[in-house]
């Protein structure tokens, strides 16, 4: 008999750094994670199976199929938005041609145990393309088929690879004699811009965010690359978490889509800036826009609909702006430093 686990790939990264800790507390639950960075020594422990290596090496797929059940998988490995567009080719790779091998991986468990496997996909507000400010200004929070026309790599590849999953899960191999659909569960979220306490992001271009915060935190100066006045939505990482594991755990019937916006507050980077101003009275936050990186912000929504998320699986974020620095950024992050 195989074991029964869940795999989580990219788990080295910002977003599973919350996720492994809050699976490995519910009791019964093994983890097997795939990254080309090794797991944090703090998280060692808490998994069944460290693979180090790429989610493009066929292999390493093989031996987790012929060793382990997997039940569900939270498919985090990307190449974010800014990094992405210096080796777009390798971002393709990772976005996309990984995802796709981590689909029909997926598809291969479901087959051989004969349950769906749960496919959790992080998407991105990335997927969304405003062709100017003025637009993006007036259009009021996106629903999630809105201005689906990304200007990035990255966001190109996620919005590729919502439709991928719903292909997988609803239309896979749909000529053929049996009906072979319906072994992938696929569930995805757009999500904001992400601020962890603990990590700070590489490679995305919401990244002026988290990075403010830390930088004051270490007392080290801050060049904001995007204007006072750019404005997207952002949430605090543990409701990001939350949020992966709610949907999870809803009951498929409940669902009426694939893919759900959420949000939690939207701050201009000024508003951020004031905030951690209050937080760490001695930070030092210049703003030196870098045009290119701007533009990119700039095709991102101020604010999405997120009320399909709430309405469906009780998406309620725990943390506002306020809270999200009083209680969790500003108290985390200067005993980190
Ligand atoms: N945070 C990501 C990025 O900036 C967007 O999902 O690339």
């Amino acid at each position: 008999m195989r074991k029964p686990v869940i795999l989580i790939t990219g788990a080295s990264g910002e977003i599973g750094h919350g996720l492994i800790e809050n699976l490995a507390a519910s009791e019964g639950t093994s983890i097997v994670t795939i990254d080309l960075q090794p797991l944090p020594r703090e998280h060692r422990d808490l998994v069944d199976r460290e693979y180090l290596g790429s989610i493009l090496e066929i292999h390493l797929l093989e031996r987790i199929l012929a060793e382990f059940e997997v039940t569900t998988i939270y498919h985090l490995a990307a190449l974010l938005s800014t990094r992405a567009e210096f080796t777009p080719v390798a971002g393709h790779q990772v976005n996309v041609e990984g995802t796709l091998k981590l689909l029909d991986f997926a598809q291969s468990q479901g087959e051989s145990h004969g349950r769906p496997v749960v496919f959790l996909y992080p998407s991105s507000i990335a997927a969304y393309g405003l062709p100017d400010l003025e637009t993006k200004n007036t259009s009021g929070p996106l629903s999630e088929h809105e201005w689906n026309q990304p200007t990035t790599m990255y966001g190109c590849n996620k919005l590729y690879c919502e439709h991928l999953g719903k292909y997988y899960a609803d239309h896979y191999k749909q000529l053929a004699a049996e009906t072979l659909s319906g072994k992938v569960d696929f569930r995805s979220i757009r999500f904001p811009g992400l601020i962890s306490a603990f990590t700070v992001p590489s490679g995305g271009t919401s990244d002026y965010a988290p990075e403010m915060i830390h930088a004051a935190a270490q007392g080290e100066h801050y060049a904001c690359f995007v204007r006072p006045d750019t404005r997207i939505p952002f949430m605090a990482m543990p409701d990001a978490v939350d949020a992966l594991l709610r949907l999870a755990h809803t009951d498929r019937s409940r669902l009426t889509r694939s893919v759900y916006n959420i949000a939690a507050f939207n701050p201009s980077a000024g508003e951020i800036a004031e905030l951690v101003r209050r937080g760490f009275p001695k930070a030092q936050i210049g703003f030196e826009p870098d045009l290119k990186r701007q533009a990119i912000v700039d095709s991102w929504p101020a604010d999405v609909d997120d009320s399909a998320a709430r309405r469906d699986w009780g998406f309620d974020p725990r943390y506002d702006l306020e809270t999200a620095f009083s209680d969790y950024l500003i108290p985390h992050i200067s005993d980190r430093y």
